[in-house]
């Protein structure tokens, strides 16, 4: 969603505002724009378009050697995505130029105290009004940061925002609520940002700033609560690096690494259980514990769904996963003897952000599995399991759901071992949770096989996905990557359920992708197959069972993995499949229309 830069020190602003936008596109916008101070003037540049189209305009005016700035990238909440809505924004006398992230809920109420006291609103966003708002404000003898601190006093909802101030040009002012905004620390110059994407190329310093902070940035001097940290990532995770085409595939390609790294130091051989210290809780702790509910969004809910069978499977506790978009709004009754798991790539998504804040406004005992270091539901959580994916790009998540099984893989078997689960049994999980790298590395190594199946299925209008038990989040989860990045029409079905009405879909232009794990319910799986080629429907086998040639019209073989672990594993070839139909319909794979990569508004 929106993204922020902001600049002040010697370079010259534009090119490096530009260059932060640029990294920022993965997160989905709709239009962007910057703007900075030459001359004692603001230069205040927009489009519709992309950061591109934005360069494209700024040719000829980039060499301004302005060496303040801020710039942004908006996806459109209040008003039309066209370019008089595109930030930033300014007060009337070109004084004051803002770039916001979030949602002021009261925009209409304060807009209207605005055109009440005759100033004229050029634009629909609630971001204007806040512009205007600082301008008032800021007389003479008042600071900006003093300025901006009395005009959010009027505001209710989220922001991450940065001022700039023609009469102030040694200083920015940056504020947080709900939004995130990060501060790169340079020698003699300051970057901020919504996402240390924009930063990594300058710095390895940042500072999170904490929600309700205000702070003034100057080329070599600011103050906020927060300490600066160093970013594990390095400028080139953001790259796409000359052997791939788009992030989706990389990302699928760095999943043995990925996973690797976030079982390393994790997994406890002689003792057969894992080590999760980032959870804070002892082994009487992790005994009292009833439940575990797992919250997440769309493919971090499905992660969580994995993760409940997990669990169940593992430590025979009673488990399940809700979405966290649904849990914040329907006044749950939280149990503290339940240990909640709020599932999150970015760790900025809004409602599971709210699910977390209102678990802890009941009491509710939560924790975070989050791979976004430094992000709100990590910061909120205060404790958890990080899922060291590494940056992911593409709007579509792949490794950091990898990660998320993984991770919920290792925590199963620290609550199991902490109650029935053998060690034998452990040292099963140990070793199959080790082998399982290079497990989807051989995988990845069929996917020329896997791109053929997925090109001779690509026309299809519809597909069905069916899972059951373990492979039933599987297939949810496969049938989300298909909509997503393909835009074929996908659903997913429990095998069981198929009989009792989806059935009746089935003919000779509805292929289905069957899941069939080599475990004890595969008799059921291929009568599954059975019923659905009877109909005269295509079947694509997904498997690592030893199933009869000719039973599915095209079969994908993995290998065998520990059964509870092999949903993991499964996943893999529907990532590629999905991406492959993308790629023959020739869909814009990295950034799929209408979404977003951090949904950070409701
Ligand atoms: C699917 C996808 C989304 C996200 C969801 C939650 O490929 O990426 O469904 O999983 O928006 O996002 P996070 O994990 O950042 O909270």
């Amino acid at each position: 969603m929106c993204g922020i830069v902001g600049y002040i020190g010697r370079r010259d602003a534009t090119p490096v505002l530009l260059e932060g936008l640029r990294s920022l596109e993965y997160r989905g916008y709709d239009s962007a724009g910057l703007a900075v101070v030459h001359r004692n003037r603001l230069q205040v540049t927009r489009t519709a378009g992309r950061v591109q189209d934005l360069r494209d305009r700024l040719d000829g005016k980039t060499a301004t050697k302005a060496t303040i700035g801020i710039g942004h990238t908006r996806w459109a909440t209040h008003g039309e995505p066209n370019e008089t809505n595109a930030h930033p924004h300014t007060d009337t006398a070109g004084r004051i130029a803002i770039v916001h992230n979030g949602i002021i809920e009261n925009a209409e109420q304060l807009r209207d105290q605005l055109t009440g006291q005759g100033v004229k609103l050029v634009s629909d966003t609630d971001t204007e009004a806040l512009a205007h708002m600082i301008a008032a404000e800021a007389t003479e003898g008042v600071t900006l940061e003093d300025a901006v601190r009395r005009a959010l006093r009027h505001v209710e909802g989220t922001y991450g925002l940065v001022v700039l101030d023609i009469f102030q040009t040694n200083e920015l002012v940056v504020a947080r609520n709900g939004s995130p905004l990060v501060l790169g620390i340079g020698d003699g110059e300051m970057f901020v940002a919504s996402d240390v994407a924009a930063l990594v190329r300058h710095t390895k310093q940042v500072v999170y700033l904490q929600d309700g902070e205000v702070a003034t940035v100057r080329a070599a001097d600011y103050r906020t609560v927060s300490r600066p940290t160093t970013v594990e990532a390095e400028a080139g995770d953001f790259e796409l690096g000359p052997s791939y085409q788009d992030f989706m595939r990389k990302e699928i390609h760095e999943q043995p690494e990925a996973l690797r790294r976030a079982l390393r130091g994790r997994l406890d051989e002689r003792f057969a259980t894992a080590r999760l210290g980032g959870i804070n809780l002892d082994p009487r702790q992790l005994r009292s514990i009833r439940q575990v509910k797992f919250l997440g969004c769309g493919s971090a809910y499905y992660a969580g769904q994995m993760g409940a069978v997990l669990v169940e499977e593992l430590a025979r506790i009673p488990s399940d996963a809700e979405p966290a978009s649904e849990f914040r709004y329907r006044n749950p009754v939280v149990d503290p003897d339940t240990l909640y798991v709020a599932v999150s790539q970015s760790g900025e998504t809004a409602d599971t952000l709210m699910a977390v804040q209102e678990l802890k406004r009941k009491g509710g005992q939560v924790i975070g599995a989050v791979n976004v270091v430094g992000s709100a539901i990590g910061r909120e959580c205060g404790s958890g399991v990080f899922l060291h994916a590494g940056p992911e790009i593409a709007v579509a998540s792949t490794k950091a759901l990898t990660n998320m099984a993984g991770s919920f893989a290792m925590l199963a078997l620290l609550l199991g071992r902490v109650r029935d689960l053998s060690a034998a049994a452990g040292q099963r999980i140990v070793s199959g949770l080790r082998a399982l790298p290079d497990q989807i590395a051989q995988v990845l190594s069929d996917e020329d096989d896997i791109a053929e199946v997925a090109r001779r299925f690509a026309d299809a209008e519809h597909m069905f996905f069916i899972g059951r038990v373990r492979a039933w989040p599987v297939a949810r989860e496969g049938a989300q990557k298909l909509k997503e990045v393909s835009y074929v029409h996908a659903e997913a079905y429990q095998a069981s359920e198929l009989k009792h009405g989806p059935l009746a879909l089935i003919n000779c232009s509805m292929p289905s992708v069957v899941l069939v794990p080599a475990d004890e319910l595969v008799a059921k799986n291929i009568s599954t197959i059975e019923q659905i080629k009877a109909r005269g429907g295509p079947v694509i086998a997904v498997t690592s069972a030893d199933l009869p040639a000719d039973l599915a019209d095209a079969t994908i073989r993995i290998p065998r993995a520990e059964p509870e672990l092999e949903p993991l594993l499964l996943n893999v070839p529907l990532q590629l499949l999905a991406y492959h139909v993308a790629a023959k319909l020739g869909r814009d794979i990295d950034k799929p229309r209408n979404l977003a990569k951090s949904v950070t508004v409701e």
